[in-house]
């Protein structure tokens, strides 16, 4: 008992030893600063403008509809197109400080019934259209030794769920690609961030809830629908202090200590609640997946009774 526990302690001692040259990133500090967000004509790109505006920082917007100081450009296209609007941006508000990578969309439906074009289009639109900005603002980030790259992926990136096979895997991307770009560019004072929003009340939450298959609809009713401002407020805060990760709720919190893996921590306390947690919330995460896979199994019967009954009548 006594050797227990002291290879616990040795083994605590050794943890805060490991991760004590991790220094919190200096905040970020938005008045005066230039942020560019994708997507922000609408949502929660939208409310992430608003959000910055409100603390002071100049502000792009980029999608394809055109509403304020708004550059109209379809991001999944082409590189060089993206590139030359970013740096029409730079020319006016100077080098960007900020970029949130909002632009996405949610194409839901069972693997078998998705256009495989949808599988293309949504690899084009989440993944490539945050890699091109992303790539565009780096090298000025880097030599100016300050920067903020924010990925908006969502629940959807951290499980896998009827439904969204073709929206999960572009989401999941984002955070290979944060990853590694985190590692690249941390000694140069620039840091990444990875949003995961629950569902959160858009107009492309009411686009996609158009098509989502009865089983997706009733894993997504076990938790609540949140208010754009409300996501965008985190997004917000957590890229100033250059967390790694951000997320809003208990569930959120939850999936992003489970999933939490080799993904780098801003804060020593981050970690060693990730350790400490992680046991608990897989017991906590078993139920959740049986229970979705008890809906699927429902919506199965349910539909084969009512094809039989069909037949029969
Ligand atoms: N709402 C949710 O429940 C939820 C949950 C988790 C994650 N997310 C993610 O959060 C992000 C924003 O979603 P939202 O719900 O706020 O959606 P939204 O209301 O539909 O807004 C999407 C934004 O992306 C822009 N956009 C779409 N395709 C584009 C393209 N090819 N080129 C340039 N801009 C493009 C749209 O502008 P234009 O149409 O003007 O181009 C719009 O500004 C997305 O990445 C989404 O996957 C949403």
């Amino acid at each position: 008992m006594l050797l227990l526990a002291a290879a616990f302690l040795v083994a605590f001692v050794l943890l805060l030893y490991m991760v004590s040259p991790l220094i919190s990133p200096k905040p970020l500090a938005l008045p005066g600063a230039h942020v560019v967000v994708t997507g922000g004509s609408s949502g929660i790109g939208k409310c992430v403008a608003i959000e910055c505006y409100k603390q002071g920082a100049f502000i792009t917007l980029v999608a394809r509809n055109e509403v304020v100081l708004c550059i109209s450009v379809d991001l999944s296209q082409d590189y060089n197109h993206v590139e030359n609007v970013i740096k029409q941006a730079q020319e006016k508000l100077g080098p960007v400080d900020m970029l949130v990578n909002c632009a996405g969309m949610s194409i839901p439906g069972k693997f078998e019934d998705l256009e495989v074009s949808s599988f293309e289009r949504l690899m084009s639109i989440n993944y490539l259209g945050s890699v091109y900005p992303s790539r565009a603002v780096i090298t000025t980030m880097k030599e100016r030794r300050v920067g903020r790259i924010v990925f908006v992926s969502s629940q959807a990136g951290q499980v896998g769920l009827f439904g969204y096979t073709a929206y999960s895997p572009s989401k999941f991307a984002l955070r290979g690609l944060a990853e590694a770009l985190q590692m690249e560019v941390k000694p140069y004072n620039v840091y990444v961030t990875v949003a995961y929003p629950p569902d959160t009340d858009t107009p492309g939450f009411a686009e996609e809830n158009k098509t989502k298959p009865l089983e997706t609809r009733l894993i997504s009713e076990t938790t609540s629908v949140c208010k754009p401002e409300q996501v965008a407020k985190q997004i917000v805060k957590d890229a100033i202090q250059g967390n790694f990760n951000s997320s809003l709720g208990s569930d959120g919190y939850m999936l992003s200590s489970l999933t939490c893996g080799m993904a780098p921590v801003t804060s020593i306390t981050e970690g060693l609640q990730q350790v400490v947690t992680m046991g608990l919330f897989r017991i906590i995460a078993l139920f959740y997946l049986g229970s979705f896979d008890n809906i699927v199994r429902r919506c199965m019967v349910q539909r084969a009774k009512s094809e039989g009954a069909d037949k029969t009548a």
